[in-house]
């Protein structure tokens, strides 16, 4: 039987949102563990131009200094109307440390004032693994859709106030947390790591 995992894993995240999200996925078949558990606390640099190439970064930064098994994720916000942009930008579009959210946003619709419906759209997930034996892995999730005119809701987080998915009447900030990762980029992309990770993991009955 082809073993691709250890009993830990390191997630290279100290996101409390993304990490909960993993761990009620794996169960207890799985311990992840975030960065700050492992004694991880470094600025990692996320400045590769690809969503792969930080992902790898990430994943290789982590392995090679904690000698763990790692993975770690990139996500970008594709907008045809200009060209695939903010893409992996899509964090520091609105420029500074990045990760505001409103000036990402507002910087967006800016952009994006003179373009007519449809604008469409695509959020993109890459995620990398790097297994006990030091073999790279690469997963993909994606989910098409198109950029709405104003904001609309408060939940989620990010860009999901303007990003209304294909098929919906309504945006992703609109939606229950389930509802958004039934079809999300990361949902997508996490489930494809997760069905390579589990795939040697039996469920046992008590979890
Ligand atoms: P990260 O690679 O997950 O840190 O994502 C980079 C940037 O993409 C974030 O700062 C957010 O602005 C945006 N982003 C990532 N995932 C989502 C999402 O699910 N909804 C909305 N925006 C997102």
């Amino acid at each position: 039987m082809t073993v691709h995992t250890p009993e830990n894993i390191v997630f290279a995240t100290n996101n409390a949102h993304k990490l909960e999200e993993l761990r009620e996925i794996v169960g207890g078949r799985l311990n992840v563990l975030s960065l700050s558990e492992i004694g991880c606390h470094d600025d990692i640099p996320e400045d590769a131009p690809t969503l792969e190439g930080n992902a790898l970064t990430k994943a290789r930064w982590v392995r090679e200094r904690y000698h763990v098994s790692c993975f770690a994720d990139d996500t970008g916000l594709e907008v045809d109307a200009l060209g695939g942009a903010p893409g992996v930008h899509s964090a520091r579009y609105a420029g500074g440390a990045g990760h505001d959210a409103a000036a990402n946003t507002a910087r967006l619709l800016r952009e994006l004032a003179d373009v007519p419906a449809p604008r469409t759209a695509r959020f993109r997930t890459v995620i990398a693994y790097i297994d006990p034996d030091g073999r790279e892995h690469l997963f993909h999730g994606k989910v098409e859709g198109e950029i709405l005119t104003a904001p609309a809701g408060d939940g989620g987080f990010g860009y999901d106030p303007v990003f209304r998915p294909k098929g919906w009447t309504r945006s992703f900030a609109q939606a229950s947390p389930d509802e958004k990762n039934a079809v999300s980029h990361r949902g997508n992309a996490v489930r494809a790591f997760t069905a390579f990770l589990l795939s040697d993991k039996p469920v046992h009955p008590s979890e």
